[in-house]
């Protein structure tokens, strides 16, 4: 490729800052040229694109959010908003293009680089961790800490009130940060999307712990769960079938998308997106590169929105364990 294009799309995650710094970095450092685009797809379609050069990622590596933002782009699921993209794109040079998003970002990602032959490589970022291909997507590890420094001062107001707490957290489709967090905090239960509890179970967890003596508890609930009732219906719901419980409920909502990056997310966005752009310049296309076992891998875009990213349903037996 001449000239390389980056963007952040979709939720933004912490240490998408650092993604955009690396891929900026490693094109100065291999003498090719790259240009950033604001909101995503959407600043492509608008022709919003600023030259970048090492020196305009300074100071990045540890801030949260993203200086190029983000956006859901609605004009990029249409032909012609592509079009208007590509178009742009060659405007500006650019023909090859990295990607720092989650699985809708793949998506247009693989359907533009089929229609208009612009080389395209993405880098996981997501908060939800649900992205095949990749043991960790860019911003999970530090919205799991995000996560456990809530519940941990949520438990201290939970036990000096005897209470019961529900605690919802994010993760669309995906339970990774539920289940991680419900463990690293040491939540009583934890509701994911991929194994559905049941009311009468959850009942009577929540009795038996009563009964061996705990007074207060907290409840990770994952705002996809299939119990088939919102956070605020499920307290209602234990409070009416267990009046010894007084609970409360806690939505952690956009928190835990901001923040500084941990290191451990500043050092695999450094990876993955040195990587693509090394990826880009070795001529290759149509990849998504993540980290498997420690290791910096690639796969095909196709193959990372095909696949599924499980959750370690181990996971789940040791919080059972622990909640004894
Ligand atoms: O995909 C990341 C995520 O934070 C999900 O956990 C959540 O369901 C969704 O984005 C929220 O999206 P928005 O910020 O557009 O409301």
């Amino acid at each position: 490729v001449r000239r390389i294009g980056v963007m952040t799309s979709g939720g933004d995650s912490p240490g998408m800052n650092a993604a955009i710094r690396a891929v900026v970095r490693a094109c100065a450092y291999y003498h090719t040229d790259c240009i950033g685009y604001y909101r995503g797809y959407q600043g492509m379609i608008n022709g919003e694109s600023i030259k970048l050069n090492a020196r305009s990622v300074r100071n990045i590596v540890n801030q949260g959010g993203t200086i190029l933002q983000s956006a859901r782009s609605k004009a990029f699921l249409t032909e012609e908003g592509r079009a208007r993209a590509a178009e742009n794109l060659k405007k500006d040079e650019v023909d090859g293009m990295i990607l720092i998003g989650g699985d809708g970002t793949f998506r247009g990602g693989q359907v533009f680089s089929k229609e208009h032959g612009i080389s395209v490589i993405g880098v996981p970022g997501t908060i939800d961790n649900d992205i095949f291909g990749t043991n960790y997507a860019i911003g999970y590890d530090t919205a799991l800490n995000t996560v456990v420094e809530a519940i941990d001062k949520i438990r201290d107001t939970a036990s000096s009130h005897n209470r019961l707490f529900f605690v919802e957290v994010m993760g669309r489709d995906a339970g990774f940060i539920a289940l991680n967090s419900g463990i690293g905090a040491g939540a009583e239960e934890i509701l994911i999307p991929e194994e559905n509890l049941g009311l009468e179970r959850l009942l009577e967890s929540l009795e038996r712990s009563r009964r061996a003596g705990k007074t207060s508890s907290i409840v990770v609930v994952s705002e996809g769960d299939k119990i088939g009732k919102n956070v605020f219906e499920l307290a209602d719901y234990v409070k009416e079938n267990l009046p010894n419980y007084d609970a409360r409920v806690t939505v952690l909502g956009h928190i835990q998308r901001g923040g500084r990056p941990s290191c451990f997310d500043r050092v695999l966005a450094s990876r993955l997106s040195v990587k693509a752009v090394e990826l880009l310049l070795d001529g290759k296309k149509d990849l998504m590169v993540g980290m498997l076992n420690n290791e910096i891998e690639s796969c095909s875009l196709d193959r990372a929105l095909k696949g599924k990213h499980n959750i370690n349903k181990e996971l789940l037996k040791i919080s059972e364990i622990l909640s004894t």
